[in-house]
């Protein structure tokens, strides 16, 4: 909840439970208790400020503008990520360092693996022409679909949310660095090979959307709906990923049956590449129940079968 929008608190004190933590100097992460008088409309920044100027505690945390637009406070309070400079203080809070990135101090997340794999994406415009002078031949509609990621400030939110990010080794980029992408391969001058990038640089299909970076997003980008869907809609036409050829499968089968046979998608998504893991996890699927024999062995098309073929037609025409 923002600033305009959270309702002022009427606490005297507002008690801290602030994460504290040297990887130079730490066994392990400890926490340390603090009162900070209430003053109205405190924000999250004023309380550390004050802990940090009034108590002088000295502890990392970090932030430039105090005015949401450089993205560099954002922290964790009472489990979810907020902007420091923007979310007003709770009576109540744990502070807590941004989840998914390694800790340099305290408060201070680096931001190194965010920013190398940005740079593996290439964020910047690659025009497929030369460019024409001032003012560049561009309408409203030509921009439309990159409007909201403009107002991405990269203040890595949507990092600290993201589940597919919170497990090891899956190489997905995560949303901060998909939104940049997105930018620019919604972008009608960029020539860049953006579809490669999503599907195998940023591993896009690894999102779930389980729509967390949308809910904890200080600017409200609608960074699943018009980020990443745009993303897997050009890097699924490339087939190229096991992630890229299951879309393109699972369009194919519910195209063909009406419903989602699960072992075609499968089978289809796997063709000729089957391994011994995938076999023993189609085993499992249907020893518990979640991928059925019966529609492997040839369940009949449904009654909306035709209907539904005809949508999808008719969409995959128009883009
Ligand atoms: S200090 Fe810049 S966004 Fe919060």
């Amino acid at each position: 909840m923002s600033l305009s929008s959270r309702p002022t608190i009427e606490a005297a004190v507002v008690r801290v439970r602030l994460y504290r933590y040297d990887p130079q100097t730490d066994a392990e992460p400890r926490y340390e208790d603090y009162e900070v008088p209430h003053a109205p409309r405190m924000r999250i920044m004023d309380v550390l400020d004050h802990i940090h100027e009034q108590l002088a505690v000295d502890f990392g945390y970090r932030w430039l503008c105090g005015s949401k637009k450089c993205g560099t406070c954002a922290v964790t309070v009472n489990g979810t990520p907020r902007l420091a400079c923007w979310e007003e203080a709770e009576a109540v809070m744990t502070i807590e360092p941004l989840r998914n990135l390694p800790v340099v101090r305290d408060l201070v997340v680096s931001r190194d693996p965010h920013d190398q794999g940005l740079a593996r994406l290439q964020p910047l415009l690659a025009r497929a022409e030369p460019y024409r002078g001032f003012p560049e031949p561009l309408s409203a509609t030509d921009m439309a679909p990159a409007y909201h990621l403009r107002d991405c400030i990269q203040c890595l939110a949507c990092v600290s949310a993201c589940p597919v990010l919170a497990q090891a080794d899956t190489g997905f980029a995560g949303p901060a660095q998909l939104v940049a992408l997105a930018e620019l391969a919604l972008d009608p001058r960029d020539g860049a090979d953006r579809a490669a990038m999503a599907d195998e640089a940023a591993r896009v299909f690894q999102c779930v959307s389980c729509y967390e970076c949308e809910r904890v997003c200080p600017t409200h980008i609608p960074v699943v709906g018009e980020a990443i869907e745009p993303l897997k809609r050009l890097a699924y036409r490339r087939g190229a990923s096991d992630g890229a050829r299951r879309a393109r499968a699972f369009i194919d089968v519910v195209r063909e049956h009406g419903y989602v046979n699960a072992p075609k998608v499968a089978a289809k998504t796997k063709s000729g590449r089957w391994r011994a893991t995938d076999v023993a996890l189609a085993a499992r699927m249907i020893r518990r129940g979640k991928m059925k024999l019966t529609d492997a062995l040839g369940k009949p098309p449904t009654a909306g079968a035709e209907r539904l073929r005809r949508i999808l037609d008719d969409k995959e025409d128009k883009q």
